[in-house]
This record gives C-alpha cells, structure tokens and sequence, in this order.
C-alpha cells in the first residue's frame, strides 16, 4: 500500500467549505499543521472565531473526509482559537483592552436593537471569547435591565471606571451611573463626549470582543459615533417591514460614508410563531431583511423570531442566551455569533496596538 501523502490529505480538506467562513480551511489558513504517522492522520486547525458550538461537527467533517483517504484509519483533529485585532478607521486609536469593537446598529429605535446586543454578546461568550457589552444608548440605556444590574461600577483609582461583570462578561452603562427613570436631556455633542468618556475611562479587561449598542437611528450624533469610536466592523438590525428596512439602509451608508466594514445584516421580529397553536405568521411582511442584504452586498447573518421568551427573558434580566444556552433561541444567537466573528476574522489586523513607536533619533 502506498504511503499517504500530504497533498492528497489537503485535497480532502479543501472539499469541506467552512460555513462561516465561507471558503474552505486551507485557503483561509486556518489548517496549521498536518501530522501522517503511518495510517494516522492528524491535523491542528486554528480558527480566527469563537467555534465552541461548531467544534464537534466540524471535527466530525473534517474526520469524515480524511477518512475517504485510502489506507486512514485513524484521524485527530484539535480546534483552537486565536482571535486577533482587526483594522479599525484611519486616524483612530484602538482602546486598551479591547481587540474588536463590533457596533451594533438599527436605522430606528424599537427593532430590538438593544436585544439583540445583550443576546450576541452572550453568545459571543458562549461560543468562548472574551466579551464585553458598551450601553452607548445615552437616551435609553437597557443594558443594565436586560442583565439584571443594579449596583454602580467600582473605581480604584478615582479617576477609571471598573466595568461590571455579570453573567461571565464585562459592562458599562450610563444607565450604571443615573436613575433608569432619569430623564437624560443631552445635546449632541454632550452624548459623543459622555460616550468616548464611558468607553476610553473604563478599565476593559482583555477583550475579544467589546459590542457597542449604539443609540437607534442615523443623525449627526450617530454618523459622529461612527467616527470616533474605533469600530472594527458594524452589525446592521432590522426589522422586515419596509419602513425598517429603509432606514437600515441608511446606517449601512453611514457606516460605509465613514469606512467600517458591514459585517452584515439581522433580521428580528422575522416571523411570528403562534405559543398555542404554533402557526406562523409574517406579521411585519417575509424576508426583507434577507432582500436588503442581497440587494446592498452584505451579508445576511440570520433572522430572530418575534417570540414572547425573547421579551420575557429580556424584561426579567435573564437573555434568552443566559437563560437556556442550549436552546432553541440561543442557537440562533450562537450561529449569528459564529457568522460575525468569522467574518470579521477574514478583515485585515490591526497593527499598530502591537508594536511600540520607534522613534529616531538624529544626533
Ligand atoms: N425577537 C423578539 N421577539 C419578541 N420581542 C422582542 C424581540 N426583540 C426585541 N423584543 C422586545 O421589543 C422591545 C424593543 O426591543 P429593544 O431591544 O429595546 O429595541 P431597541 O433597542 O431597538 O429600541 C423590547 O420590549 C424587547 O424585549
Ligand atoms: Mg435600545
Ligand atoms: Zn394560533
């Protein structure tokens, strides 16, 4: 029997397309090292993404392909992780602590922006990365609400803020800081600098990911968050109905005018599904989410259905993800999760964090 060769290993390989990443694992560089010891084949793939719900069945693919191999028998594959930073806008420094800020927008208030958020960073964490939530909703902060927070931040040193921990990630609010019921009468400029405040003063703790939930909508205050907060790439949420989808469109163009990469769209509210009978309903109208995505080039990240848990859960400081992370709901969250980590893993890396300034010196 011949030997087996390493080509004809990476061949097999290269037939198994990567959902979330979309190509298949050597072309994006994710195979490390393949191992042949006789008829044993072992392969170390890394992954630019948190996988912790995907390892199992991707190493049971990539067996089942290795395994056509003529003369295998047996097959290791070991998963790891490795989550880099990734490019954020020219001109604007990347914040100590944080890898990725990922902005989670909506072109309107009350898509369940803010849901979302909560659910996605929970997911994110789940799937095994390091995560953090920013409430930059200064109108209408819900972070605190949704994960069941109300104690104030701590700080040592008088001047940092300490960010909250609970359910296994960091936060910041300004709901953390006033009263929910407080009305909060900022102008403009005020938000900007209160938020770059909130995000720079506090003292994030190695994160992977640091979600920032943005105020809903597209104005100036919005499109100057955009600018100044060094975002690595945005997630765009909508709801089905028209209404929704056009103003999607225009935080897409936002987030384009200033160049953040769309990571892509998602869909809440996508279709209803009936506790008693289980009927389904499109009651915000069917897949505008997946035709915007389609028609503007971005990618489509999934759909949320309107279900009365999400809100329960939400209201009761328990997300669906914290709540059952297992279930139904929060594998919708997890496969979403797994998408817009994956996708950001194939945009460039941010250099400038890990190398000190060198300075020359004429003498
Ligand atoms: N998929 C969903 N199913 C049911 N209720 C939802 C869903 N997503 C959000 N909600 C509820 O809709 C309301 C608005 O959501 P929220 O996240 O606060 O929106 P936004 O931040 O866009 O204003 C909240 O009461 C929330 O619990
Ligand atoms: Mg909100
Ligand atoms: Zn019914």
């Amino acid at each position: 029997m011949a030997d087996i060769s390493q080509q004809q290993i990476e061949t097999v390989l290269k037939q198994y397309i990567d959902p979330y990443l979309q190509k298949d694992l050597i072309s994006a560089k994710a195979v490390k090292n393949i191992q042949i010891e006789n008829t044993t084949v072992t392969v170390d793939i890394t992954l630019g993404f948190p996988s912790q719900g995907y390892n199992d069945t991707l190493s049971q693919q990539i067996k089942a392909k290795i395994g056509t191999v003529d003369g295998v028998s047996m097959v290791n594959v070991n998963i790891s992780n490795k989550i880099v930073a990734h490019a954020v806008q020219k001109g604007v420094d990347p914040i100590k602590g944080v890898k990725n800020i990922v902005a989670v927008a909506s072109g309107k208030g009350g898509v369940g922006k803010s849901t979302t958020a909560i659910n996605l960073a929970l997911a994110l964490s789940a799937e095994g990365a390091n995560v953090g939530i920013l409430d930059a909703d200064m109108y209408g902060p819900s972070q605190p609400r949704m994960l069941g927070i109300s104690q104030q931040p701590e700080s040592k040193d008088g001047k940092t803020l300490e960010p909250v921990k609970n359910y296994g990630i960091q936060s910041m609010s300004i709901g953390y800081l006033v009263e929910e019921e407080t009305p909060m009468i900022w102008r403009g400029p005020m938000v900007t600098q209160a938020l770059e405040q909130l995000l720079k003063d506090t003292n994030w703790h190695e994160l992977d990911y640091l979600i920032v939930d943005l105020p809903p909508g597209t104005g100036d205050t919005q499109l100057t968050l955009a600018q100044k907060i060094p975002v690595s790439g945005a997630v765009i949420i909508t709801t089905p109905q028209d209404i929704a989808l056009i103003d999607a469109i225009k935080g897409l163009k936002m987030f384009e005018k200033v160049s953040v990469p769309i990571l892509g769209v998602i869909e809440n509210m996508s279709i209803y599904i009936c506790s008693k009978c289980g009927h389904e309903e499109h009651i915000f109208g069917e897949g505008g989410g997946l035709r915007m995505a389609q028609e503007k080039d971005v990618d489509f990240l999934g759909a949320l259905p309107l279900d009365i848990s999400i809100r329960k859960n939400a209201d009761e400081g328990h997300p669906s993800v914290q709540v059952d992370p297992e279930g139904r709901i929060a594998q919708i969250y997890r496969e979403i999760a797994r998408r817009v980590s994956a996708k950001l893993s194939l945009q460039a890396k941010e250099y400038t964090a890990k190398f000190p300034t060198i300075k020359v010196e004429n003498n």
